[in-house]
């Protein structure tokens, strides 16, 4: 049996809230090179591997929390009130009544997502972490990061890395109430680094990926060669981002991307995430390579693509790619 969120988060909170009047947090998403793929544990979202990701400067999440005078809890995204029942607005208030205790005070939530719908990216990852910072500024917790790095994993793994900027790791952690389970920031910079992002399909994704591991875990006999693949990975490109060799980040990368990707095409039912349109750009990628242009790929639980490049072959890939969308890492 896990522990609770609840019992873990209570171990952190003051014994009275003091509630502020509002707070304010942006969080950016990110994209993992080595990918978080099987928990350990379901509740806590504790991973069976350490991640390491990049942040997407400027696109993520700005949440606004305030107390709200209509009497009732309101949420908004994107400038539309959203009703209380809907999943996003359970998942959010249920996180946010983690930390509230028994304060009746009822709270306006306001999220806006500063990703372009056109990119194709998951907002669960900037959203839970956005939402932990402005939680810990409105009940004025005061929360070190890692801890807030901890909390936010519990509404996301992947929202664990969205606390930071730049290069990011999380470590996986072994203790059971998951409190070394998060992430911190690799301390350097890389302004000519950057990421494109090829949207290929606007459909919602038919499985989710918390349903997608739990079935690998289940189902995939090369799900045991992952753990010790992403170990090795990990290192490996953690010592390619200090080097600032994009050959061998992205070389690992994609390979850690099809790695994860055979462990859910070889569940069952099949995992196949991929339509021909990702095939097709994964086929670009590989022939720009033999033409020398040091592009590489990497894919999460859907069908688009992201890409790894450096600032000198931009003009080049936005021309191979009209539909490009080149995100700038450390331009913040
Ligand atoms: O954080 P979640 O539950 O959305 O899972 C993220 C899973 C991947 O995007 C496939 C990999 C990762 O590390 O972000």
């Amino acid at each position: 049996m896990s522990i609770s969120k609840a019992e873990v988060v209570a171990r952190y909170l003051p014994k009275s809230l003091a509630p502020g009047v509002s707070a304010e947090a942006f969080a950016p998403s990110n994209i993992a090179l080595c990918k978080y793929w099987g928990k350990r544990d379901a509740e806590l979202n504790l991973p069976i591997n350490s991640s390491l990701s990049i942040s997407l400067a400027k696109l993520g999440t700005h949440t606004c929390l305030s107390e709200s005078v209509s009497g009732q809890d309101e949420v908004w995204l994107n400038g539309e009130s959203i009703s209380s029942n809907s999943t996003f607005a359970k998942k959010l208030l249920s996180f946010i009544g983690l930390f509230r205790g028994n304060l009746s005070q009822p709270l306006r939530v306001v999220t806006t997502n500063t990703v372009p719908t056109a990119a194709g990216l998951a907002s669960s990852a900037s959203g839970f972490a956005a939402l932990m910072m402005a939680i810990n500024e409105f009940y004025r917790l005061s929360l070190p990061s890692e801890v807030l790095s901890a909390f936010a994993r519990m509404g996301s793994g992947s929202a664990s890395r969205s606390l930071y900027h730049g290069f990011v790791e999380w470590q996986m952690g072994v203790r059971e109430d998951g409190m070394d389970s998060h992430a911190q920031r690799l301390d350097l910079q890389w302004p000519e680094f950057r990421i494109g992002l090829l949207k290929l399909s606007t459909e919602q994704k038919a499985v989710d990926s918390r349903s997608g591991m739990g079935r690998t875990l289940e189902t995939s006999h090369l799900y045991s060669a992952w753990p010790m693949q992403a170990a090795l990975d990990l290192e490996k490109l953690r010592a390619a981002v200090f080097e600032r060799s994009i050959d061998q980040l992205g070389s690992v990368a994609e390979h850690n991307s099809l790695s994860m990707h055979a462990t859910m095409i070889s569940s069952w039912p099949p995992l196949l995430y991929w339509l021909p349109e990702s095939v097709a750009v994964m086929r670009q990628v590989w022939a720009l390579r033999e033409q020398g242009m040091p592009v590489y790929f990497t894919m999460d639980a859907g069908p688009n693509i992201k890409l790894l490049f450096t600032k000198e072959h931009q003009v080049s890939l936005q021309q191979a790619f009209p539909l490009l969308e080149v995100v700038e890492p450390f331009s913040v």
